[in-house]
C-alpha cells in the first residue's frame, strides 16, 4: 500500500511540481490535498511546459488516477479551464476524481480577497487574489458550499441565496463595492455543475479502495511548510495546511498510511508576498538568483523575493512532517556563483536560538548565521549520477544533510523530467 507525500519545504515554489512529475512515473493516483488555483506547479517534458494550478501534476500519465480531494478548495472555473487547455493539447483527463466534500470558490470569494488586501493597505498580506482566504473562512465559519451542494440543484440555489444576502452587505457596507447577481452566478455556476458531474464522487472511499488494493498513491502538496497556516510565518501565510498532517485532513486518509514523505528543497530560497524572510538578500546576489532562476510566480507573474538557503527552516520542515528524503532542485542556478551561503541558524540580540521564533517581531529581527561555500562555476545540467557532481557542490548538499537531518534522495538540475539525479531507491 505504498503512499508518498511530496510537499514544500520552503516559502513554495521549490519545483514540487516536477518532483511530483518524475515520481509519478510510478503512481496510480496523485492527490491534491489542500490549497487551490493560489498554487502554480510548472511541469516540463520533452521540451514542453505546462502549468498546474488545480489539477494534480499526474496529469501527464495517461491511465494515472489524478484526485482532487476535500481539503481543497475549488474555483470550477479554473479546473474546467485547466481541463480545456490539456484536452486541447491531446492529455486525457478521464481520470480526475473530484471530492463531493471540498469547498467551491465562488466569484465573492475572489472579489473579497482582493478588496480586503486593499483595505488592509500597508498591512496586506501579498495573497494570490485567488479567493483561497475567504472560502476557508466560510469553510470555518460553516456557511461554505460544497461540491456535493453545486451538484443538488435546489440546495445550491438555497444555499448561493442566503450565502449572497449577506456577502452583498459585505460588498457594499465594508468595501463599498456594487452588490453581486445571484442569478448570472446561478447561472454560471450550474454550467460548471453539469460539467464536472461525470468526476464528481466520494474521494475518501476511492483513495481507501486504491490503497487497500495495494495501488501506488501520490500526495502532492502545494504551497510550503513556512506557509502553513499553523506553522508558517503567520499572518503572512496561506490559509490551509501544507504540511504532511495536512493528509490526513485534507484527503481522509489517515497518517499511518503514509510510507515515505519527500521534502522539495530549493537550493536557495524565495518568498513571495510579504513576509519575513531571514536570508532575503535584498543587493546583487538577490538579483542574480532572480536573474538566474527567472524567479517570477506563475500564478501573478509578481517577482519573487530571494535569498540564500536556509537550512534552519529545513530542519523545522523535517520536524513538523517527518520528512525522510530531500529532493533538491535548482542546484544548477547556482552554477554561475564564485560564493554560495547557506544559513545554519539565527542568532537574536547576541544568542543563538534553537528553534525558529513564534512571534514575527522576533524573526525580522534575527540575525542568519552563514556558512560560506566555494561555487562549483560549471554547467551541471547534464549531469545524470550524483558521484559525478562538482566536489563543490557535493559538499554544499552534504553540509545541508547534516544541518536539517534529513537524507538526500533526489537531486534536480534543469526543469525536464530527465534531469533528475536518484539516490534513494526506495521511495515507492
Ligand atoms: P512548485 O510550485 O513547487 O511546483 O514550483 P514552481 O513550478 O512554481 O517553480 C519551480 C520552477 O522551477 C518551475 O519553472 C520548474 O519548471 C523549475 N524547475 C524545477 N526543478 C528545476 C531544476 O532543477 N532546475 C531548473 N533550472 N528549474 C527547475
Ligand atoms: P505553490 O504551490 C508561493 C503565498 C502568497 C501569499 C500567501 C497567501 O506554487 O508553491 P493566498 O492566495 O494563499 O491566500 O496567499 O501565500 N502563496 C504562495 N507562494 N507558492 C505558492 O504555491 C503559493 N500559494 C500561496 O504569495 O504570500
Ligand atoms: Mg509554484
Amino acid at each position: 500500500m505504498p503512499a508518498v507525500e511530496v510537499m514544500g519545504t520552503q516559502w513554495g515554489d521549490e519545483g514540487k511540481g516536477k518532483i511530483v512529475d518524475y515520481l509519478a512515473q510510478q503512481a496510480d493516483v496523485v492527490v491534491r490535498y489542500q490549497g487551490g488555483s493560489n498554487a502554480g506547479h510548472t511541469v516540463s517534458v520533452n521540451g514542453e511546459e505546462y502549468k498546474l494550478r488545480l489539477l494534480p501534476s499526474g496529469i501527464l500519465y495517461k491511465g494515472t488516477y489524478c484526485v482532487v480531494a476535500n481539503g481543497v478548495v475549488v474555483d470550477p472555473k479554473v479546473m474546467l479551464e485547466e481541463m480545456d487547455a490539456m484536452e486541447k493539447r491531446g492529455i486525457d483527463v478521464s481520470g480526475i476524481r473530484l471530492s463531493n466534500r471540498a469547498h467551491v470558490v465562488l466569484p465573492y470569494h475572489s472579489l473579497m480577497d482582493g478588496l480586503s488586501e486593499e483595505l488592509l493597505g500597508k498591512g496586506k498580506i501579498g495573497t494570490t487574489k485567488r479567493g483561497i482566504g475567504p472560502c476557508y473562512q466560510d469553510k470555518a465559519k460553516r456557511i461554505g458550499i460544497r461540491v456535493c451542494d453545486l451538484m443538488d440543484k435546489e440546495e445550491f440555489r438555497k444555499r448561493l441565496k442566503e450565502n449572497l444576502q449577506i456577502k452583498n452587505i459585505e460588498l457594499e457596507r465594508l468595501y463599498k463595492h456594487a452588490p453581486l447577481d445571484y442569478d448570472e452566478i446561478l447561472k454560471e455556476y450550474e454550467g460548471y455543475a453539469e460539467r464536472l458531474r461525470p468526476y464528481v464522487c466520494d474521494t475518501i472511499a476511492f483513495l481507501n479502495d486504491e490503497l487497500a488494493a495495494d495501488k501506488k498513491i501520490l500526495f502532492e502538496g502545494a504551497q510550503a511548510t513556512m506557509l502553513d497556516v499553523d506553522y508558517g510565518t503567520y499572518p503572512y501565510v496561506t490559509s490551509s495546511h501544507p504540511v504532511s498532517g495536512g493528509i490526513g485532513i485534507g484527503a481522509g486518509v489517515a497518517p499511518n498510511r503514509l510510507d515515505t514523505i519527500v521534502g522539495v528543497v530549493k537550493a536557495y530560497c524565495t518568498r513571495v508576498g510579504e513576509g519575513p524572510f531571514p536570508t532575503e538578500q535584498l543587493n546583487e546576489v538577490g538579483e542574480k538568483l532572480r536573474e538566474a532562476g527567472h524567479e517570477y510566480g506563475t500564478v501573478t507573474g509578481r517577482p519573487r523575493r530571494t535569498g540564500w538557503l536556509d537550512a534552519f527552516v529545513v530542519r523545522y520542515a523535517g520536524l513538523l512532517s517527518g520528512i525522510d528524503y530531500m529532493a533538491i532542485t535548482r542546484l544548477d542556478i547556482l552554477d554561475g556563483f564564485d560564493e554560495i551561503k547557506m544559513c545554519v541558524g539565527y542568532k537574536y540580540k547576541g544568542e543563538r536560538l534553537n528553534e525558529i521564533p513564534a512571534s514575527l517581531k522576533v524573526l525580522a529581527e534575527v540575525e542568519p548565521i552563514y556558512e560560506t561555500f566555494k561555487g562549483w562555476k560549471q554547467d551541471i545540467s547534464g549531469i545524470r549520477e550524483y558521484k559525478k557532481l562538482p566536489e563543490e557542490a557535493r559538499v554544499y548538499l552534504e553540509r545541508l544533510e547534516e544541518v536539517s537531518g534529513i537524507a538526500l534522495g533526489i537531486v534536480s538540475v534543469g526543469p525536464n523530467r530527465d534531469q533528475t539525479i536518484i539516490l534513494a531507491d526506495d521511495i515507492f
